[in-house]
């Protein structure tokens, strides 16, 4: 039987995640936390058959509210900064339940429509990452890292 993780985890990480900044301060994100089994079968299906999804205690499912942010901040709201502010906020997620020992996984292979249907999303909130979180079954190496894309600009 897997360790389930408990609630008090569960709310450490919303709580810390949520101090991250976003464009503006409005948190132009939704976070849905899923315990339930069905769904979180439903949302590895959804996920191109990602089956270890469904085997997760509790599943992260981060959207961006795109209307949230283009009220202030128009077409760059809509199209970036929800993202933004969705990525962000999900990547503290997967910090924060890293510091407390916990394991996860950002997956962004996923039928975006099926997600849709699974939570009734509106066209303006836009599932970006499914996270699954648990305690891990083994400590993965640390995967070789490329620097070639690193330019330092110096000077002048
Ligand atoms: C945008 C994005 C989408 C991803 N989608 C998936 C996915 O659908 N399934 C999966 O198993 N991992 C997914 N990953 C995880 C990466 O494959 C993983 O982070 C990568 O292999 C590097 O490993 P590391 O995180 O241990 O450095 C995704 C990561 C990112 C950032």
């Amino acid at each position: 039987m897997k360790k389930d993780v408990e609630d008090e985890k569960i709310n450490t990480i919303l709580e810390h995640a949520i101090l991250c900044q976003s464009a503006g301060n409005l948190q132009s994100y939704v976070i849905f936390v899923v315990r339930n089994k069905e769904i979180k079968h439903a949302l590895a299906k959804a996920a191109l058959s990602q089956m270890f999804i469904a085997q997760a205690p509790v599943v992260f499912v981060v959207c961006a509210d795109q209307n949230k942010a283009a009220n202030v901040y128009g077409i760059r709201g809509y199209e970036l900064y929800a993202i933004n502010d969705a990525s962000i906020v999900a990547t503290y997620i997967e910090l924060i339940a890293c510091a407390l020992g916990l394991g996860t996984c950002w997956v962004g292979a996923f039928d975006e429509n099926e997600v849709r249907k699974i939570f009734f999303l509106p066209k303006a909130i836009k599932p970006v990452a499914i996270i699954p979180c648990g305690y891990p079954a083994e400590t993965p190496k640390t995967p070789r890292k490329r620097r070639d894309m690193i330019y330092f600009v110096d000077g002048g």
